[in-house]
């Protein structure tokens, strides 16, 4: 027995391709996303899409990130900043959720783009507090990652250390630390 393809399949390529992605299966990763499970059905995950040669989103997105991602998310056409709503809208109490909500919604995203021939590499290595004035997030929303999407590009059209980086052996803990404490 083998775990999905669709799972086994994605990883965090350093290698996009400036080919677009085409709206409708950019909007098919979002609705992926919209489907995901979240505490009292809130929702709270927002995302800001930034589209290369668009609009200021994508600048300003490509702004906040720390030099060593930029390096190669600047090849990406999508920049997307997930950003999830701290409080539940039904009692203004915070929700606890909020994080593991987003995330879920990434995932969901990920199995999507995986299927949709995309690769989505996820930033946490950007700056928040520009983040959050470039696009006014409000005080009750946190934002949490910067996304890169796109198509993966040819390995030869990319600087060497970018091919070396994208051949790096993927590795995990073992399958029983997941059980224990360390
Ligand atoms: C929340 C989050 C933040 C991350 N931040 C960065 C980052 O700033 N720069 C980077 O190159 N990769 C970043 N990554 C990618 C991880 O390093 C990567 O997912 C991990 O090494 C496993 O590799 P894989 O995605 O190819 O399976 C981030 C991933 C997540 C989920």
């Amino acid at each position: 027995m083998e775990i999905l393809k669709l799972i086994k399949d994605r990883y965090s390529t350093v290698l996009f391709s400036s080919e677009p992605v085409e709206n409708e299966r950019l909007s098919l990763l979002f609705e992926a996303a919209r489907w995901a499970p979240s505490a009292f059905n809130e929702q709270p995950w927002r995302f800001i899409i930034g589209i290369k040669g668009n609009d200021e989103k994508y600048e300003k997105l490509l702004t906040c990130l720390v030099e060593g991602n930029k390096y190669w998310a600047k090849y990406a056409p999508v920049l997307v900043l997930v950003v999830t709503k701290k409080n539940y809208t039904h009692n203004s109490l915070i929700n606890n959720s909020a994080m593991y909500d987003a995330g879920l919604a990434v995932g969901n995203l990920l199995v999507q783009a995986t299927r949709s021939g995309l690769f989505v590499h996820q930033m946490g290595g950007y700056n928040r507090e520009i983040a959050r004035n470039e696009f006014n997030i409000p005080v009750n929303y946190s934002p949490i990652a910067i996304m890169a999407i796109g198509y993966k590009g040819n390995s030869e059209d990319f600087p060497k250390e970018l091919q070396d980086r994208e051949k790096r052996i993927r590795i995990r803990k073992p399958y029983n630390d997941m059980f224990e404490f360390d």
